[in-house]
């Protein structure tokens, strides 16, 4: 195997697992962020993320000196006489007001490598964009490149799932390559040699749509079964059961088939609505994204709503919501579901007592978890609650003691956001139970 060097600029949950994925395997990393203290942190060996599995990756990286840390771009384009021959743009790209993705952050590091960079370099990006950045990127690059360095630019972009982001990046199911060049094909096929995956190699603009069409596809599914949900409550079906049967057919495939409370994190959600809003200034209007938005925002509201129908005025009762990060096995906070929970039941008058067991602290932080009391532990959260709401699918909630939970609370109510329990074994300990699309 060739080791490179390479230069990942944004060590976040995207930036950090790559870095230190592609040390692990082999190559010289240097990872690049713009926060000091974030880059304290990694200096002094501390993570600064949630991910199951990234802390003996990290280690390893740091302790065989094949994983560094840097503060700027410049420093890590030629990092201790060492030159980068690839940099991986892995900056966040959030949304701004109108739906479209701020690149300001991926134009700035462009920048900064063309006039930095003193021989051929590879410029990856990594970051989701909307189809044809690779293109405003290599502009961006031309325009600065005084020197006249040859590069070329690709899209490579990520599709791993936070809470299994280690695993999902070693053992990917694809690795996309949209390339411009043989050149730079060879040397990206380099970089990810040691993972032996599958590779797809496309022009640019294919391979940033991939990503965009795949994350909307995957947020169709969540709210098509969502909406399947609705009408399962309407007629008294069960939606897990409708779910089975259609995931049992190979074309569906079970995946993102569970009903819940909608989807949330920093993908998803602005994805959603960059790919819509590219589409639309592209000429074609996407609508059927606009929709799976709507359902999405609809379902959020589930646990108000079923709140409202059990308890009748909500001024001043007790709700205990359980989990509060947007998925389970990861603190991030981004755009959760959760936080709609909190401010449409804030705005009833509901007092508020919350569990979640990584993403508290991340939550806490939040102006709109002011007032909120964080419980250390799943049963602290429910003591005097009217009614108890599971948000997050945290796997040890699935074992709470639902007998231990009743005595707890005040009135045994139920929400099961996530379908976590079973309704008869619920109802048989005296719950008042709801789930998401079930009778
Ligand atoms: N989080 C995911 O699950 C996931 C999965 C696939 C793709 N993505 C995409 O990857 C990108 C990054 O997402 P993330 O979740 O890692 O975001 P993040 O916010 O966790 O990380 C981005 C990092 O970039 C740093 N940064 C910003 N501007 C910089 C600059 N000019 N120079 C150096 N550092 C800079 C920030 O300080 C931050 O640490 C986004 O485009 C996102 O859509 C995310």
């Amino acid at each position: 195997m060739k080791s490179l060097d390479l230069c990942v600029v944004g060590a976040g949950y995207v930036g950090l697992v790559t870095g230190a994925c592609l040390a692990d395997v082999g190559h010289r990393v240097v990872c690049v962020d713009s926060d000091p203290t974030k880059l304290k942190a990694l200096k002094a060996g501390k993570i600064p993320i949630h991910e199951p599995g990234l802390d003996e990756v990290f280690r390893r990286g740091v302790k065989s000196g094949r994983l560094r840390f840097a503060g700027s771009v410049v420093e890590g384009l030629k990092f201790k006489g060492r030159r980068a021959q690839v940099v991986f743009i892995a900056v966040g790209t959030p949304p701004r007001q109108d739906g479209s993705a701020d690149l300001s952050a991926v134009e700035a590091v462009a920048e900064t490598v063309a006039k930095h960079m003193d021989a051929y370099t590879v410029i990856v990006d990594k970051s989701t964009v909307p189809v044809e950045t690779g293109e405003w990127v290599s502009k961006t690059v031309q325009r600065f490149n005084r020197a006249g360095i040859a590069y070329d630019v690709v899209s490579n972009p990520e599709f791993l799932s936070e809470g299994s982001a280690v695993k999902d990046f070693l053992k990917p199911d694809r690795v996309v390559l949209g390339v411009s060049s043989k050149r730079a094909e060879e040397v990206m096929r380099e970089v990810y040699a040691p993972l032996k995956a599958t590779v797809l190699v496309t022009d640019l603009k294919s391979a940033e749509l991939i990503k965009h069409a795949s994350n909307s596809f995957l947020a169709t599914k969540i709210s098509y079964i969502n909406a399947v949900s609705a009408l399962c409550e309407k007629v008294g079906a069960d939606v897990q059961m409708v779910a089975k049967g259609m995931g049992l057919d190979r074309r569906i495939g079970p995946m993102f088939l569970n009903a819940g409370i909608g989807f949330g994190g920093f993908c998803f959600p602005k994805d959603l609505e960059a790919f819509y809003w590219i589409s639309r200034q592209k000429g074609y209007d996407f609508h059927l994204l606009k929709s799976v938005k709507e359902i999405n925002e609809r379902q959020k509201g589930w646990v108000a709503r079923k709140i409202e129908e059990k308890l009748w005025n909500l001024e001043g009762k007790t709700v205990a919501l359980l989990g509060l990060a947007f998925k389970p096995n990861t603190d991030d906070m981004r755009f959760a579901p959760s936080i709609d929970v909190v401010l449409q039941l804030k705005a009833r008058g509901v007092r508020l007592r919350a569990f979640d067991p990584v993403a508290a602290d991340r939550a806490k932080a939040l102006p709109e978890f002011k007032g909120v009391h964080f419980a250390k532990d799943e049963y602290d959260a429910l003591k005097g609650a009217d009614a108890l709401a599971v948000v997050t699918e945290w796997p040890r909630f699935k074992a709470l003691d639902l007998k231990r939970a009743r005595k707890l609370m005040r009135t045994p109510v139920l929400l099961d956001g996530r379908n976590l329990f079973d309704p008869a074994a619920a109802r048989r300990l005296g719950f008042e139970y709801a789930g998401v699309g079930r009778p």
